[in-house]
């Protein structure tokens, strides 16, 4: 059984697999084509916030399991599985940019033509259907002058890790995909998970093209989820005396349903879901079937956002000149990750309407001042955000948000207004301090309230 593997491409997936491997006594070689990047990892320093990373990182470099360089693919040569963990970002068309990882399979399969004996190669990164066997498969044939099945294996193995929880869901995955272009590939990275993993977790083996669509199935289907129970908090917010919260919790004892990812708010966003959703219904139109679904999805996220600040002009008329408090910039909690993050296309609409936009977030202020440069004001504490602001929009459900009280938001504002865009206050207490309104809380008499409390 081999312990040594190299990984190309260095993001989220290519680390936490590089770290994951290297604590559980792999030698894991990493490769990306940024020296800086390269030298931080060296260093023990993950280039993004992510929770139990550096930590881990750290000891992997230290007990010399992991080591990261730019450039040098000949250490390709030294293991015997290279994991493929490119980015796969989106083109303007919604369909996803090959570019980067064609260019990582003609590395590897340079390297591979001076190897004597067998490697397998396995995609981790997300592809469409098709595209590890008619695309991959055949620059990597070309490259390395060798035959896959023959002198080289190939694997398609999606990756399922939440940013945020990264290490963690690498190491104790719900189950692990082997998508295998023959017997031996598929298992010869069986046998590395199964040492790695031991037999508790599940490991399905498929296709490769079946493998690749398990993860845009995975993730559409959660994006889809997220969607229609924020539909239905629409419809909730419409009803006197209807909360999507309760509606929620109470599907969720369905065991068919499930309660994860129905948590009503202002819609997901992020690296993948708004990606993948994308590139999902680019791919099926390119295959011939409307993906009527899947656009609903979509169509429902885009609209999510505006909602809250639609919210924000019933309750303050004009929003020219008003001061509007942002807490929460990262897509989700722990991280300082704001691709897709619903806080820009609400921030960007407030600025449309003339607002002044202070904004905190614990770790994304350095992400959101490349965003929004000094278009906004960056805040130092939640308490300092909330200071004469005329209302408020909670955007990233952080725990330190959570410990606000309706007197913090009270004392604080110019106006005693919050909208909870992630349903993280208690209504009921709320309500009876400031005013209060909440993504899929249908409230009595609104307006009559909030003239009463502002
Ligand atoms: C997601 C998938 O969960 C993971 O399996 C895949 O590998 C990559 O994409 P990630 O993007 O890290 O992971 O975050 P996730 O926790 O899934 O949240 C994505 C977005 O959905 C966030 O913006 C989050 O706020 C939102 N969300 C999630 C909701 O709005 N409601 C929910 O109930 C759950």
């Amino acid at each position: 059984m081999t312990k040594r593997l190299s990984i190309v491409g260095i993001g989220y997936v290519g680390l936490s697999t590089a770290v994951g491997f290297a604590i559980k006594g792999y030698q894991v070689h990493a490769l990306t084509h940024n020296s800086e990047k390269a030298q931080k990892i060296n260093q023990g320093i993950p280039p993004f916030h992510e929770p139990d990373l550096q930590k881990n990182l750290q000891e992997a470099v230290n007990k010399k399991m992991l080591k990261c360089t730019a450039k040098d693919a000949d250490m390709i040569l030294n293991t015997d599985i290279t994991f493929i963990a490119t980015g796969t970002p989106s083109k303007s068309d919604g369909s996803i940019e090959l570019k980067y990882i064609k260019e990582t399979a003609k590395e590897i399969g340079t390297k591979l033509r001076k190897k004597q004996s067998y490697h397998l190669v396995v995609v981790k990164s997300t592809v469409v259907p098709g595209t590890t066997e008619r695309i991959l498969k055949p620059i990597i044939e070309k490259s390395s002058g060798k035959q896959c099945g023959k002198d080289f294996g190939l694997c398609m193995n999606p990756e399922f890790l939440r940013q945020g929880a990264a290490l963690q869901d690498t190491l104790n995955p719900d189950r692990v995909v082997i998508g295998e272009f023959d017997k031996r590939s598929g298992e010869t990275l069986f046998n590395l998970y199964r040492d790695f993993y031991g037999s508790d977790t599940p490991i399905l083996r498929t296709s490769l093209s079946t493998a690749e669509m398990i993860k845009y199935a995975s993730n559409a289907f959660l994006a889809t989820k997220i969607s229609f129970i924020n539909t239905i908090a629409n419809i909730c917010e419409q009803v006197p005396n209807v909360d999507v919260k309760k509606v929620a919790e109470a599907m969720g004892l369905d065991k068919r349903i499930g309660k994860a990812f129905l948590n009503a708010g202002i819609g997901y966003g992020g690296s993948c879901f708004p990606k993948d959703v994308k590139a999902l219904i680019a791919f099926s139109e390119e295959v011939g079937y409307e993906p009527i679904l899947l656009k609903s999805t979509e169509t429902v996220n885009q609209a999510q956002p505006n909602r809250v600040v639609q919210l924000c002009k019933n309750l303050l008329g004009d929003l020219n000149g008003k001061s509007i408090a942002i807490l929460g910039l990262a897509f989700k909690p722990e991280t300082d990750d704001m691709r897709e993050a619903r806080a820009i296309p609400i921030i960007n609409k407030l600025l449309q309407e003339g607002a002044k936009v202070i904004v905190y977030d614990p770790v994304a202020i350095p992400t959101a001042r490349t965003i929004f440069k000094e278009k906004i004001r960056y805040a130092v504490s939640a308490i300092d955000c909330l200071k004469n602001a005329d209302c408020c929009i909670l955007v990233t459900e952080w725990d330190e948000f959570k410990n606000l009280t309706s007197e913090d938001f009270r004392k604080n504002m110019k106006k005693p207004i919050l909208i909870d865009g992630r349903r993280i206050y208690n209504p009921e207490k709320f309500s009876q301090k400031i005013f209060f309104k909440a993504i899929g809380l249908g409230n009595k008499s609104e307006n009559t309230r909030a003239k009463e409390l502002v």
